[in-house]
């Protein structure tokens, strides 16, 4: 299969490629650097030992898409590319609605233009607004509250729409849970170049002295310790549920909506104590105040993944916590 994987040096886009490389797939690959670096391309031809093809550019540069179509056979779009940061599109809503819409609507029509229907599209459980049952199931009611959250659910109206109105297209809407981790060479991971917002890369930052302390938001929730739960998934195991979405939509057409999430919920200072233990380091942490917004507990039902497309999370908290410090130690640009 030839995959066109958008945003494919970003964090969950590079080890998505290593996968479909290991699965014999062969990818065509488009990004700006927006948010990442082009020494991704060598890690991940290092890390499989295969090589693919790169276009640099917006996935919104018309021509440029309608060239990477011509030159290319695509058979399936994985679509990363979009800007990921909360707080940033409070600020910037402008540049935020831009950039998603935009990358998705023109990549449609140059799909639509060279009949090829199938997308993997990554959303995200912030589709899920403030859940009102746990864990969450995918019928679930949806709500956003901020900027990005918006995009990600415009653009899943925009592919069920796009659905609606011609039955031939295949699509798989992946809502991925906490993505963790990186992978076990030590050569990819997240690499946040500003102070990070998720916690894992800020963990990180401070094990590695780069940052003093941790601020934990909240110790007074309804969860067994106070601070905010949850659904953690190493990047690897999100990785391969992408391999199992494009498989299922080359069977049928049809849109179709998956928690990547393992269904089980930590909170920040399980986090915290499990890093300190699988990398024998001490965690400097402050409790803050809570921040607004912010859920007490967030976790998937991820059955329908498993039943549908057969994937399962199978890497645990040690797993995630070990390979993201691996990653900082090991890195060299
Ligand atoms: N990481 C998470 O916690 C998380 C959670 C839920 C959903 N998602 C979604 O998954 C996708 C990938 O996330 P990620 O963590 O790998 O983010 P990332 O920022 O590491 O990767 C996104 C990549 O897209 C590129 N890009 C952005 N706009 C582009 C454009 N117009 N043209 C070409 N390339 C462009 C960036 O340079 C970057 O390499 C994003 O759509 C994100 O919203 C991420």
């Amino acid at each position: 299969m030839k995959v066109l994987v958008t945003g494919g040096t970003g964090y969950i886009g590079s080890h998505t490629t290593v996968e479909l490389l290991n699965n014999g797939d062969s990818v065509v690959m488009i990004d700006n650097f927006s948010n990442s670096k082009p020494e991704v391309l060598k890690k991940i031809k290092q890390i499989t030992n295969k090589d693919f093809k790169f276009y640099e550019g917006d996935v919104a540069d018309e021509k440029l898409m309608n060239q990477i179509f011509k030159e290319n056979k695509i058979d399936v779009v994985i679509h990363f590319a979009g800007f990921k940061a909360v707080g940033e599109s409070i600020e910037k809503p402008l540049m935020y609605y831009r950039n998603n819409l935009n990358c998705t609507l023109v990549l449609c029509e140059v799909m639509k233009k060279y009949n090829c229907k199938k997308i993997v599209f990554s959303s995200s459980a912030t589709v899920y607004g403030i859940p009102k049952e746990l864990p969450i199931k995918e019928d679930a009611p949806l709500s956003t509250t901020n900027p990005y959250g918006r995009t990600k659910l415009m653009i899943e109206n925009i592919l069920n729409d796009l659905y609606i109105s011609d039955n031939e297209w295949s699509i798989a809407i992946l809502r991925y849970f906490n993505p963790v981790g990186a992978h076990e060479s030590g050569l990819i991971g997240e690499d946040p170049n500003e102070i990070p917002n998720n916690l894992m890369p800020y963990i990180v930052k401070v094990a590695n002295k780069e940052l003093d302390h941790l601020n934990v938001f909240g110790d007074d929730y309804d969860t067994h310790d106070g601070t905010g739960v949850r659904d953690y998934i190493h990047v690897v195991d999100l990785a391969k549920g992408h391999i199992c979405a494009c498989d299922e939509i080359c069977k049928n057409s049809g849109i179709d909506f998956y928690n990547l999430g393992t269904g089980k919920g930590y909170s920040v200072l399980d986090i915290v104590k499990a890093f300190e233990k699988t990398n024998n380091v001490k965690i400097k942490y402050r409790i803050q105040n809570r921040r607004p917004g912010d859920v007490a507990i967030c976790y998937a039902d991820p059955t329908y993944s498993y039943e549908k497309l057969h994937w399962k999370a199978e890497k645990n908290i040690d797993d995630m916590c070990k390979d993201a410090y691996n990653f900082v130690l090991k890195k060299d640009f």
